[in-house]
């Protein structure tokens, strides 16, 4: 299609919004912040702040870019007319949000014919914004990122997550034991997306998690893929719910095969 946007432009878009709704976040912190509810678990927790990121998102994204179509965490979920969607964590870090910590973020990635073209991960409490055009590099505050090249797993600094299922949570532990005695360590900082734009920005080696959702890896595996890095999952398969992996080229394949391992990191 011809008519379809340019990367660029809808970069701006996210851009321009992922800062008004982290605007609305960071003054939401300043005063008392509950958790409203859960959702999979007692541990999933949601803050009303959650919600009014992501109603300020739809609501923006309507007014700069009608007819596109939108995928969100707090349940928005149409396929629009335009050939565009955005995929919108309003609030990914949810829990370290309720404690303070300040690895929290606002993550807005749009797709083109089903592509994630551009990315913008948006981290206020860190005064960090990371953004990516896919082709275009990935850069964080205006400077241009390259992942690690670390090509031993010994020498690699890895970072995970884990999900809010009691059992998936259990299955992960498996996982890391064996994984913990192989790397140089471990590091689990609570916010996927900027887990991926750590990993981008060589603050770690390598990046793995079981149970992500579009909204959770799509900006930040953009963010990760321009900076060099090969983002996937097992096999050769995509980068999915089963499982993400985002690792320098050459360490792709040894840390695969030991995700790969009885019991293998896409299983529970
Ligand atoms: C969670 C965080 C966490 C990851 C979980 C996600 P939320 O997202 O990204 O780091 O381990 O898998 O669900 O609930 O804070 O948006
Ligand atoms: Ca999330
Ligand atoms: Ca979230």
């Amino acid at each position: 299609m011809s008519d379809l946007p340019d990367p660029d432009i809808l970069l701006d878009v996210a851009l321009t919004i992922a800062r008004e709704a982290g605007e609305l976040l960071a003054r939401g912190r300043e005063g008392a912040v509950a958790a409203e509810t859960t959702k999979s678990s007692p541990t999933d927790v949601v803050t009303a702040l959650d919600r009014a990121s992501e109603a300020l998102v739809a609501r923006r994204l309507g007014e700069l870019r009608p007819g596109d179509g939108l995928l969100g965490e707090e349940g928005s979920d149409s396929a629009g007319s335009t050939g565009v969607r955005w995929i919108v964590d309003p609030l990914d870090g949810t829990v370290n949000f309720l404690y303070r910590l300040p690895n929290w973020a606002v993550s807005i990635a749009a797709e083109v014919d089903g592509e994630v073209v551009a990315g913008v991960v948006h981290a206020p409490a860190m005064g960090a914004t990371y953004t990516a055009v896919r082709g275009g590099g990935a850069f964080r505050d205006g400077t241009a990122l390259t992942g690690s090249t670390v090509t031993t797993l010994a020498g690699a600094l890895v970072a995970t997550g884990f999900g809010y299922l009691e059992s998936r949570r259990a299955a992960q532990a498996a996982v890391l034991t064996r994984v913990v005695p192989r790397v140089r360590d471990i590091r689990r900082m609570g916010a996927a997306s900027l887990d991926l734009c750590a990993a981008a920005g060589g603050l770690v080696d390598a990046y793995y998690e079981r149970g992500l959702k579009p909204w959770d890896h799509a900006a930040g595996g953009l963010v990760a893929a321009e900076a060099g890095l090969r983002v996937g999952g097992l096999h050769g398969r995509p980068a999915t719910e089963d499982l993400t992996v985002a690792a320098p080229p050459a360490l792709f394949g040894p840390l695969t095969d030991l995700l790969a391992e009885d019991p293998p990191a896409d299983r529970d």
